[in-house]
């Protein structure tokens, strides 16, 4: 291929998205949250009362949904056909139902269609489960970032409780990420696992900033 393309995967709240957006503005990349994606997936699934088991259902429900991003912001800004969830898919809600609609072989079929459209020509940054494994398995610079689970859950929990009218414990959000990494890690379809070529980048004690350091030392070789 002839532009650049980072996949960055890993574990649920690793930082994953954090890095991705500092890397792709420091090298002047595009910036795709695939998550964001099947947030977006899982909203509409839930305010439609899709019952993820009827396979025609789901095939419908695909074809009405179109997601987009502003192109222009580092922030995955996204709209679910023309209404911007950007907020309300991080709420528990979506992130409890996310794993069992992402898991769906029809749902993952057409995400991955898109992203694969998104990384036609343009330099860009994306970052997920199944990127540098299923999505760009060509990538040029793979990253796998993990980190202490404990540590994981309190920078989210930090993250959620900022917001306002938030009730959620620190236990409810470990809860949520280990049942996430479970689900994602075992799934049928494409599940969460390390391309054989990712760099391994464990940031439990490491700054935003040593990070993309990291990072960004490995992807300028290709610039
Ligand atoms: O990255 P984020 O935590 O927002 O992703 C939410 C969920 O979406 C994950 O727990 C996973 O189930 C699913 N996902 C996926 N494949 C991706 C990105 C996210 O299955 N490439």
């Amino acid at each position: 291929r002839s532009n650049i393309v980072v996949a960055i995967d890993g574990y649920s709240s690793c930082g994953k998205s954090t890095l991705a957006k500092a890397l792709a503005k420091t090298l002047n990349f595009i910036y795709v949250d695939s998550g964001a994606m099947y947030r977006a997936v899982t909203l509409y699934f839930l305010r439609n009362h899709i019952d993820i088991s009827n396979e025609i259902a789901v095939m419908d429900a695909m074809q009405a949904i179109e997601l987009n991003f502003n192109a222009r912001d580092y922030e995955s800004h996204i709209t679910l056909n023309g209404e911007e969830v950007s907020e309300e898919i991080r709420g528990m809600l979506v992130s409890d139902a996310v794993s069992e609609v992402s898991a769906n072989k029809w749902v993952r079929q057409e995400m991955v269609r898109q992203q694969q459209r998104m990384g036609q020509s343009k330099n860009l940054v994306m970052d997920g489960r199944d990127i540098g494994t299923t999505v760009f398995p060509d990538a040029q610079v793979k990253f796998f970032m993990t980190a202490d689970p404990k540590v994981r859950a309190e920078r989210r929990y930090k993250e959620l409780a900022a917001k306002a009218n938030n009730q959620v414990t620190l236990e409810e959000v470990f809860e949520n990420l280990a049942h996430r990494d479970y689900a994602d890690t075992t799934r049928k379809e494409s599940p969460l696992t390390r391309a054989d070529d990712a760099i391994i980048l464990d940031n439990t004690e490491m700054t935003p900033r040593e990070q993309l350091d990291f990072a960004a030392g490995h992807v300028r070789p290709f610039l």
